[in-house]
């Protein structure tokens, strides 16, 4: 196999997804901001990339083309990755966006609780109706506006917190969604956000003693889920990421 890149324009996804089927490529990720839009070009969604609403794995199967969404499965393989589970865990998102609902999809339902937290409240609500249609009364969630006060309140008991915002991502690597004080060392904090590697967050959460994970974890192990989608073969993950990391190192040294 090989992997190579493509820079797709939006008017060219249709005929981009159709060469699939005549240059006989098997696999596909697509990345934003294609990631819902493709969906009507499959022929075929799995039933947790129905759920999430995006698709970011295509397998092509004989020229039938089955849409996926391992970014979810990513973080969960992530957190077990660096010996966290969420079982019977108390877990706090931060967003409601493309990533969060991934994330969360497959993080609820393994959980005991999950608070969404949104500057945009209407997103989390809409988040978490759709993971109660789906879990049912099963896992506890809720949404709330991404506010000091409330943050206080949620991450007072909370195991896992998870950062799917934007905030901190590079060029604005000062930012950070938590105030300091809010950390605790009982917590694993997990930022989605992997340039930089460790953002302002993790730094203040590595300083109160917390466990860190960071957003390479999870790019990684959802390459590693599209890789056994395609080949069925188990992903080396540690090679993986040694050349993720070169990446990033010589990107950072340009
Ligand atoms: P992604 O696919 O990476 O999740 P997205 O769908 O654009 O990208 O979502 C970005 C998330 O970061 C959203 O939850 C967004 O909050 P809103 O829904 O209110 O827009 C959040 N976000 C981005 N910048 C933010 C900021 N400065 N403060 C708070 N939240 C922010």
């Amino acid at each position: 196999y090989v992997y190579v890149a493509f820079n797709v324009k939006k008017e060219n996804l249709e005929k981009a997804v159709s060469g699939m089927r005549s240059l006989n490529m098997h696999g596909l990720n697509v990345t934003m901001p294609h990631k819902m839009n493709v969906i009507q070009y499959l022929d075929q969604i799995d039933e947790t990339a129905k759920n999430i609403g995006s698709v970011n794995t295509v397998l092509n199967k004989e020229g039938i083309l089955i849409g996926y969404s391992t970014d979810g499965i990513g973080a969960l393989n992530a957190l077990k990755y660096n010996k966290v589970s969420p079982s019977n865990k108390k877990i706090v998102i931060l967003g409601a966006g493309g990533a969060s609902r991934a994330v969360s999809f497959n993080i609820a339902k393994e959980s005991k609780e999950l608070v969404v937290l949104n500057r945009t409240v209407e997103k989390a609500e809409n988040l978490v109706k759709d993971l109660s249609s789906l879990l049912g009364k099963s896992v506890n969630v809720k949404a709330r506006s991404l506010k000091e006060t409330n943050l206080k309140t949620e991450l007072e008991g909370a195991d896992i917190v998870i950062n799917a915002t934007s905030i901190g991502m590079h060029p604005r690597e000062n930012e950070t969604p938590i105030n300091p004080i809010l950390l605790r060392p009982s917590m694993v904090v997990f930022d989605l956000v992997y340039d930089p590697f460790e953002t302002r967050l993790l730094k203040d959460a590595k300083k109160v003693g917390a466990k860190t994970i960071n957003g390479l974890d999870m790019l990684i192990h959802q390459g590693a889920s599209s890789f056994e989608i395609w080949t069925g073969k188990k992903a080396p993950v540690e090679v993986m990421m040694k050349a993720a990391m070169a990446k990033l190192k010589a990107k950072k040294e340009k």
